[in-house]
Formats: C-alpha cells, structure tokens, sequence
C-alpha cells in the first residue's frame, strides 16, 4: 500500500494512537513459555487445526496485542477464552504476539468453484457498490501492513473469515475502531459475497 493511504488512515485514527504498550518489545521466547494455554484452541504453533479456531501464525504483533487487548477488555467477545487473559499484563502480550507472529502460518485451499468471484472481489472490489478492494490494506498476498495493524488474512480459515464478516456486517464484532472501516465494507457485502472472498482467503497466499 502507498504511504498517502497509510498516513491518510493514522490521520483518521483506523490504526489507533500510540500509547505506551507500543514501546515495549516483545521476546518471543518468553512468549512461548506463556501459550501453553493456548495451544488447546491455537495449536501450539498457532496454526489451529478446527476451522472455528483462527490461526494465529504469521499474523503482525500489532494486530495481535490489540485484539488481544481487545478480548481481555470485553471490547470484543470470545466466550471460549472468557477469563483467560485475565492475569496476563503488556509485557505477556507482546511476548506472546511476538512468539505467534514469528511462526510460519500454514495454508489452506480455496473452492475452485468460488475462486474466481472471490479473487476479482479480494483485488477489485464492487465499483457498482462502493466496494474498495481488499488488496489496498490487506496487500495482494493477504499479508496486510503489520506496523499499521492491518491483519494478515491469507491462508485462514475460510470458516473463521465468514463469522467475522458476518460479525461485522450485522454489528456483532465493533472493535474495528470510530472510523468503523471493516464494519462499513462489511455492509456491502452480500453472503455469497462473504462465502466467495472467505474461500479465496483460506487458499490465498
Ligand atoms: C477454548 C479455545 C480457545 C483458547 C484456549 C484460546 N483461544 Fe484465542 N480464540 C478462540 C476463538 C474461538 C477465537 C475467535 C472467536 C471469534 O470467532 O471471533 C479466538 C481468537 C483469538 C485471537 C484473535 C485472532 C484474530 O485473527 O483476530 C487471538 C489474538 C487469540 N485468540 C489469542 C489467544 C491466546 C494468546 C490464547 C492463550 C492465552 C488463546 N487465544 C486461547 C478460542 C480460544
Ligand atoms: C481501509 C483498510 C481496509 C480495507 C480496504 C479492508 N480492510 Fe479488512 N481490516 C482492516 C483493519 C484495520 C482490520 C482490523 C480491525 C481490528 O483492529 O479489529 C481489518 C480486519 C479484517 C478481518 C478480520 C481479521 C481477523 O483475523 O479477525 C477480515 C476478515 C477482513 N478485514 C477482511 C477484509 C476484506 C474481505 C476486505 C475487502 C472486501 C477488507 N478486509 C478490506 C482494514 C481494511
């Protein structure tokens, strides 16, 4: 992505400020002393196994230490971790993103049958619609902008990116930040747009 947009979207607040837990550094060796919790769901490699379960392998620490952040809070809900994150501090989030973050994710495969329609939606959008294209925050490769905190999407689980596009769309996931910007493109797409981009994504890589 070109640094117009990027700067254009610290402007509009989309990555979130700055704020002291940004400056701490992450030791992914630590990190992978304090998952052992995890692994259950996340596979201890973060590439969770159950479509259900995201992967967490790959993904930019970013993203992670504010989701996780995010979850504790109750900003975001995941009743299968209510309580986990509970006693876990900073330090532990960003050890444990830098663990997940320096794993090699794993890909799926995409529908033949939907690959078409998702990758001309991924890289172009719906003009007709006001559709931006996936590929201007989340880069051609679904490997997103970790320092901007834009997820890396390629290779997840096709059943995981539906339920956050739906979740989205219908208002059930809101921590996407004021500027609302995945719940905006959310609700201009249909479901058999969500199923399309969502197999595309799972075989993206
Ligand atoms: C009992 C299963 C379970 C366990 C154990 C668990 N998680 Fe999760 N986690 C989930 C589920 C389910 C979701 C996604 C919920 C949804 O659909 O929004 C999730 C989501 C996440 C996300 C957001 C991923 C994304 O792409 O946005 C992160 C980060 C995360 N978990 C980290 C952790 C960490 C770190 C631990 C250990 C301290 C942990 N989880 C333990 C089930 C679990
Ligand atoms: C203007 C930038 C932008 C565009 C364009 C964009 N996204 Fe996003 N997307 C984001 C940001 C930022 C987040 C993280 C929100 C948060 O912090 O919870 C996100 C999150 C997501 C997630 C959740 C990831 C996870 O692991 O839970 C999915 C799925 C997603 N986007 C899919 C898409 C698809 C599909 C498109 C195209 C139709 C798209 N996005 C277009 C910025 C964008």
């Amino acid at each position: 992505m070109n640094k117009l947009i990027v700067s254009l979207l610290l402007t509009l607040g989309v990555t979130g400020g700055v704020n002291a837990a940004d400056k701490i550094v992450g030791d992914a060796t630590a990190g992978q002393a304090k998952t052992a919790v995890c692994g259950a769901c996340h596979n201890p490699d973060g590439n969770s196994l159950a479509p259900n379960f995201p992967k967490l392998a790959g993904q930019g620490e970013r993203y992670l230490i504010k989701q996780l952040n995010d979850i504790k809070s109750g900003k975001r809900t995941v009743l299968e971790m209510t309580g986990m994150l509970t006693s876990l501090n900073d330090q532990d989030f960003a050890d444990i993103a830098a663990y997940f973050s320096s794993q090699k994710n794993s890909v799926g495969a995409a529908d033949p049958k939907l690959v078409e329609a998702g990758r001309a939606l991924f890289n172009g959008g719906d003009l007709s619609k006001g559709l931006p294209a996936c590929t201007g925050c989340h880069s051609p490769n679904g490997a997103g902008l970790a320092a901007a905190g834009f997820p890396h999407l390629g290779g997840q689980h096709a059943q995981y990116i539906t339920k956050q596009l739906t979740d989205f769309r219908e208002g059930d996931r809101t921590n996407d930040g004021d500027a609302t910007t995945m719940r905006t493109i959310a609700s201009k797409l249909s479901n058999k747009d969500i199923q399309a981009l969502a197999s595309y994504i799972q075989g993206l890589h």
